[in-house]
């Protein structure tokens, strides 16, 4: 700065022969200056002025040189899709004949879509290349080569089985391990996960930490195990009725909270004390890492790739949805470093997916799996990614908008009780918001609360979660803070009426198991 100062000054005082020749601001050392003549005396009493002049004039070349770079998106665009706007009487129409379920809108019926961000992102050029490289032999395929190198080089991951989504991956995985009468300890498992432990009849124990479950209290990884409740849970069952602690990375459930590096230390400690497996649900693995980066002690200086591998080093397994982290639209897989359990595996793997070397994927889909995996760990477009979700908290805060603090990292957990504190909670506060931001603004989010919650498989009772949420997650690369912010102003104008949304909604049909899919509602009136 001093230099810049020192030039500007050379710069005014030219016309008293102080002649500078700065030939480039890089080379600051080959500045250089003839010395004034003596001022004539009409030039000393112009002093003051031009000293007043000269201190307004180093403020605006300051303001100018030393102007901040706003951050913006690490990519451009290179194809657009066309979205419809729609009226509220048609909105009203719409939700009506879904029967009030998000999941049955049709997409066209939908402005902005934060349903999920599962299978939802823009692939980039290189993936759409890598389309069409795939080789889709059967048996032996290059391009299952090509993932397995991946998997290996960047999870550090020996065996692996290609599946065609996160659920076919835990379905083939869990028959393998999970059993009649078992127990699977983690961190908030997500819903899928928890329906193919019941489905089993095994039972899913939830060991998060209880900050996880209070919306205002900030804390850096809220998606932590508790070491007590994870120990009792060790300590109650016999190793043969645990199968795996399942560690979910980032915790959708919980907010798309991420997992700390200490915390996985402490549960690979306590697997290994107790002689029991660990597995990642991995499906935002690269989000968690970007936040360890960014908040853990000790890792703000290492890359992304070197975090995921450390993250992988504290597991056993892993099960991905590669419709997340590895921005595809369709892919899963398995990743293991038993031998022993690939070859359990690979049974159910043939049987429900296909075979070993393409499980449920084409060759051109775990090219593009591949791809995405490189580019989904590149710390630039994770930072785009997560900026954009904080970018959207922002908003919610100028609005006073409460959710699940801090932001997290696929989305953002509204907390419907907070904006609609008068709607019963067997009337399903969050489903409620759900539907007065679709019918508001064309905004489809989706509810994680006591619709998803589900049953308890026992008493056939309604659960009800600590946290009853309204989730807009974003999807990546597809919508510009535009868009976010319309989604932020929709919320608010649902929030400024709440006085007057006393009712929610009741359950018309609903099926045995994962009923938020399909669930059919009726809205109740004052
Ligand atoms: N695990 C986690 C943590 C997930 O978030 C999901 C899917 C799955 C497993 C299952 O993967 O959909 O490929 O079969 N989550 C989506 C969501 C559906 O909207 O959060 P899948």
């Amino acid at each position: 700065m001093l230099f810049r100062i020192y030039c500007y000054f050379c710069v005014n005082e030219s016309y008293n022969n102080v002649v500078p020749v700065i030939q480039d601001n890089k080379e600051r050392a080959l500045c250089k200056y003839q010395k004034p003549r003596s001022l004539p005396i009409s030039g000393r009493l112009v002093w003051p002025f031009r000293f007043c002049f000269f201190s307004v004039s180093i403020n605006f070349i300051k303001n100018i040189y030393d102007m901040e770079l706003p951050f913006s998106e690490s990519y451009k665009i290179k194809m657009v899709e066309t979205l419809r706007k729609s009226t509220r009487p048609e909105r009203e129409q719409w939700i009506r004949e879904a029967r009030y379920n998000l999941f049955n809108l049709k997409s066209d019926h939908v402005f902005i879509d934060l349903l999920t961000d599962s299978g939802t992102g823009a692939m980039s050029d290189k993936q759409w290349s890598e389309m069409m490289l795939g080789d889709e032999s059967y048996a032996g395929a290059r391009s299952y080569y090509k993932l397995k190198e991946t998997i290996k080089e960047l999870l550090g991951f020996e065996y692996f089985l290609p599946t065609h989504q996160g659920r076919a991956a835990e379905n083939v995985l869990f028959s393998a391990i999970v059993k009649e009468g078992d127990v699977v300890p983690g961190n908030a498992h997500f819903d899928t996960t928890k329906g193919h432990i019941e489905f089993r009849k095994a039972a899913a124990i939830d060991c998060t930490i209880d900050e996880a479950y209070h919306t205002q209290q900030e804390h850096p990884f809220k998606g932590n195990l508790d070491e007590d409740k994870l120990e009792a849970v060790l300590k109650k069952y016999p190793k043969e009725k645990i199968p795996a602690i399942i560690v979910t990375v980032t915790c959708n459930t919980s907010g798309g909270q991420p997992v700390s590096i200490e915390n996985m230390r402490m549960v690979r400690r306590l697997a290994d004390k107790y002689g029991v497996r660990v597995v990642f649900d991995s499906a935002r693995f690269a989000e968690n890492a970007y936040f360890i980066k960014m908040r853990e002690e000790g890792y703000g200086d290492k890359s992304i790739r070197d975090i995921v591998q450390e993250m992988f080093s504290y597991a056993d397994a892993m099960t991905m949805s590669s419709k997340k982290d590895a921005i595809v639209n369709m892919g899963g897989f398995i990743g293991m470093k038993e031998q022993a359990l690939f070859r359990q595996a690979t049974t159910y793997n043939i049987m429900f997916e296909g075979f070993i070397t393409y499980g449920g994927m084409s060759g051109r889909d775990m090219n593009a799996l591949a791809q995405g995996l490189h580019e989904g760990t590149e710390f630039e477009y994770l930072q785009t990614r997560i900026r954009q979700v904080q970018y959207l908290g922002q908003k919610l805060d100028a609005y006073g908008i409460k959710y699940q603090r801090p932001v997290g990292g696929h989305a953002i957990f509204v907390d419907a009780r907070q904006v609609l504190p008068k709607v019963p909670r067997e009337e399903f506060p969050a489903q409620t918001l759900g539907i007065e931001l679709y019918l508001e603004g064309g905004v489809r989010g989706v509810e994680i609360g006591a619709i998803l919650a589900d049953r308890d498989p026992e008493s056939r009772e309604n659960r009800y979660p600590e946290l009853e949420m309204l989730r807009l997650t974003i999807p990546r690369r597809v919508y510009t803070n535009n868009h976010m912010d319309v989604v932020a102003a929709a919320l608010k104008n649902v929030a400024d009426r709440s006085a007057s949304i006393t009712r929610g909604v009741k359950i018309k049909w609903e099926a045995p198991i994962m009923r938020h899919f399909t669930v059919e509602l009726e809205r109740l009136q004052e």
